[in-house]
C-alpha cells in the first residue's frame, strides 16, 4: 500500500517565510510510492496529465522540447514506475483534495561508491496550484525522506538555467556547486547553463 505521509507540514503553509502554523487555503496531502504494485491506473493517468501540462507550459521537467503528448510521457512514466524499489527509488506525490498537485521523484544509486547520497528528479506542481507552496513540501518530504528512510548524507540535481530555480531551491537551503556553462540548447537562439544544486547535510 501508498504510504500516506502524516506530518503536519502538509497541513499548513509550507511555504518559505510562512507564518509558523499558518492554515493552508487548501489541505495538501503528501503520499509516498515504492512499489510499482501500488500505482492504479487513476494516478498513472494523473501523473501523466500533470507531466504533460507542466511541459507544455514551458516547465523544466524532464521534457525540454513541448508540446508532449501522452505518446511521449507515457512510457517514460512507466518505465519510471516500474523502477520504483524502497531502497533507491521513490515516488513523493502532493494532492490538494483529491486532486495531484505535484509530484517528483527521489533516486540512489544502488552502486556502494555513490550509494551515500541521492538525486531528486522531474519535480513539478501542476500549473493550477503554482505559488502555494507545493513545491516547498515535496522538496521538504524528499529531503526527510532521503535523511531518515534512506540515510542518505546528500542530495543532488541539475536545474536548467535562466528559470529562476536557483532561487527556489536556495530559499530550500540547497546551494549551486557549479554549472555547465551553455550545454543546454532549446532552440538556436537558446542556450542555457545547466545548474548543479547540493543540499548537505541533509
Ligand atoms: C519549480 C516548481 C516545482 C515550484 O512549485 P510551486 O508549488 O509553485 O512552489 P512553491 O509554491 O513552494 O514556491 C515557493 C516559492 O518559490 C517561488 N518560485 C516558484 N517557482 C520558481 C521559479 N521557477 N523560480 C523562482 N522562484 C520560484 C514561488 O514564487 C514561491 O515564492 P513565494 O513564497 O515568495 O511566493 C514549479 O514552478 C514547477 O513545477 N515548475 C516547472 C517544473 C520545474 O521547473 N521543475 C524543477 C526541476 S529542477
Amino acid at each position: 500500500m501508498p504510504q500516506q505521509d502524516d506530518t503536519l507540514e502538509s497541513a499548513h503553509d509550507a511555504r518559505p517565510g510562512a507564518r509558523p502554523g499558518a492554515p493552508l487555503a487548501f489541505t495538501l496531502t503528501l503520499a509516498q510510492i515504492s512499489d510499482p504494485r501500488d500505482v492504479t491506473p487513476g494516478l498513472r493517468r494523473e501523473l501523466i496529465d500533470c507531466w504533460i501540462a507542466v511541459t507544455n507550459a514551458g516547465g523544466a521537467a524532464g521534457f525540454p522540447f513541448p508540446p508532449v503528448g501522452d505518446g511521449d510521457v507515457a512510457p517514460v512514466l512507466d518505465g519510471l514506475l516500474g523502477r520504483l524499489a524502497p531502497d533507491n527509488s521513490r515516488l513523493v506525490i502532493a494532492r490538494s483534495g483529491e486532486a495531484l498537485a505535484g509530484w517528483a521523484v527521489l533516486k540512489r544509486d544502488p552502486y556502494r561508491l555513490v550509494g551515500h547520497w541521492g538525486t531528486i528528479h522531474h519535480l513539478q506542481t501542476h500549473p493550477g496550484f503554482r505559488g502555494r507552496g507545493v513545491g516547498s513540501a515535496l522538496v521538504r518530504e524528499l529531503r526527510r525522506t532521503a535523511r531518515d528512510e534512506l540515510g542518505l548524507e546528500q542530495l543532488r540535481l541539475a536545474a536548467r538555467g535562466g528559470e529562476g530555480l536557483e532561487d527556489f531551491y536556495g530559499r530550500l537551503g540547497w546551494r549551486e556547486i557549479g554549472r555547465w556553462p551553455g550545454a543546454l540548447r532549446f532552440a538556436p537562439d537558446d542556450t542555457r547553463d545547466e545548474v548543479l544544486m547540493i543540499l548537505t547535510p541533509l
